[in-house]
């Protein structure tokens, strides 16, 4: 009894089993034209060498940035220099990384323990995140409310935090969704830090009085539990859902590829092991389909915002054509004043513009979605950075990301308070 214990608290600790990078870099290729831009797109599709894209090689010559295991430093830099490709080291370790925090983490646990504060500065893990919407649906009993949604793949509920000041059922409603890719973890400590602030402003901030007395907001933190769990527990790296493929060792569907907005096209793998595998069919991923189901049995939402990282984008539909959306225009305008909002903080700067022209194509995602299925005002934010430190933003920038995060979404929720349809 007292082993299963004394295990049980290893793998709760996740000393246990994290998966090490050590040694492993991260590279970034400097994209000159479209023959290099099909050089790096065949090297992501052939699996060679074990890469792991944090960026995918897009069609506007930007930036690509690879995880190269340490065991194949050598043969990778062997092979873009034959191939003629410019590169740079902008992770050394990923290892080094991951060890602070990792234990930057576990301190804030601690202290979290003895004061019982959440410190919305740190990353937490899933069940801290969960215990906070409680907190704040206990501090703001008029406004705030957990609501369960669903129950993922290995069977975790998924919550959104509902905020109302009342008008009904249907009132029009805005949904904040974070975190579909888990690795991304500055978007649910993004998410978190926004729920806290929609909640404490109201009543104080004219710009949010108004807009909760109009609308409603529902917020999803964690879009992808399992996911984030086992970023927690065995790779810091996973991006996709834990749902099984039979027939397949690999694991997990990307949930920005599983919706039903031109499903299994262009920008998606129908191979199980690739980052991008779009599921069996549309909505198989029972986290995007609890999300759809709620969204339709609601029927009157006006605005889906999706938060991810990493890049600075503001991007709205389409990403699974180069055609302009109907309200293109509109989008735009929008966008660029949130962006503009956004960089009034600290000088943040964000690009924007439509998915499939601005990064590269794809298929099946979120806000192609909402937006094909009538929520006119659909927005991805890609957080920070620009790759500095990727995925792994130091926790230190939480907070200041999520203040000026917080302008544009602000920016978006009064246009569409303003222009109600
Ligand atoms: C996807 O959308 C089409 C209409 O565009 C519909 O006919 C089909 O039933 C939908 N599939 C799912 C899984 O919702
Ligand atoms: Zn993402």
């Amino acid at each position: 009894m007292k082993w299963i214990l004394f295990l049980g608290a290893l793998i709760g600790s996740g000393i246990c089993c994290q998966q090490k990078f050590r040694g492993d870099q991260v590279f970034r290729v400097n994209v000159r034209n479209g023959d290099e831009i099909s050089k790096l797109t065949q090297l992501m599709d052939s699996n060679h060498f074990k890469l792991n894209f944090w960026k995918s090689p897009s069609n506007f010559k930007r930036p690509v940035d690879l995880l190269v295991p340490s065991i194949n430093l050598q043969s990778v830099k062997h092979f873009l220099k034959t191939q003629g490709l410019e590169y740079s080291v902008t992770i050394d370790d990923l290892q080094d990384l991951l060890d602070i925090e990792d234990e930057e983490m576990q301190l804030n646990e601690g202290k979290e323990r003895s004061d019982s504060n959440f410190n919305y500065g740190a990353y937490h893990s899933l069940e801290a995140i969960y215990h906070e919407m409680d907190s704040i649906a206990a501090d703001f009993p008029k406004l705030a409310s957990r609501v369960k949604i669903g129950q993922t793949f290995e069977k975790r509920p998924m919550y959104v935090l509902k905020f109302s000041t009342g008008g009904g059922k249907r009132r029009p409603a805005i949904w904040l969704n974070a975190g579909i890719h888990s690795r991304e973890w500055i978007s649910q400590a993004t998410a978190i830090w926004t729920a806290r602030k929609i909640a404490s402003e109201y009543g104080n901030d004219p710009a949010v009085t108004s807009i909760l007395k109009k609308l409603d907001i529902f917020l999803l933190p964690v879009a992808n539990p399992d996911g984030y769990v086992y970023t927690q527990t065995q790779n810091r790296l996973w991006r996709k859902t834990r749902s099984l493929n039979p027939g397949s060792h690999c694991i997990g569907t990307d949930p920005n590829r599983n919706w039903n907005a031109s499903f299994a096209g262009k920008g998606t793998s129908d191979n199980p092991c690739s980052e991008v595998y779009h599921g069996p069919h549309a909505h198989s991923e029972v986290e995007v389909k609890s999300v759809v189901d709620f969204i339709q049995q609601h029927g009157n939402f006006k605005c889906f915002i999706d938060l991810h990282s990493y890049s600075q984008l503001l991007m709205y539909p389409y990403g699974y054509t180069v055609k302009k959306a109907p309200d293109a225009e509109e989008l735009d305008e929008v966008a660029r004043r949130a962006a503009k909002a956004l960089a009034s903080l600290s000088g943040t700067e964000y690009e924007v513009g439509p998915t499939c022209t601005t990064v590269y194509p794809a298929s099946g995602s979120s806000i192609d979605w909402a937006y094909d299925n009538g929520i006119k005002y659909s927005f991805t934010f890609e957080l920070r950075d620009t790759g500095h430190y990727g995925f792994l933003l130091p926790a230190n920038q939480i907070i200041p990301t999520a203040e000026e995060t917080w302008l544009g979404l602000k920016t978006i929720m009064e246009h569409v308070r303003d222009n109600l349809y």
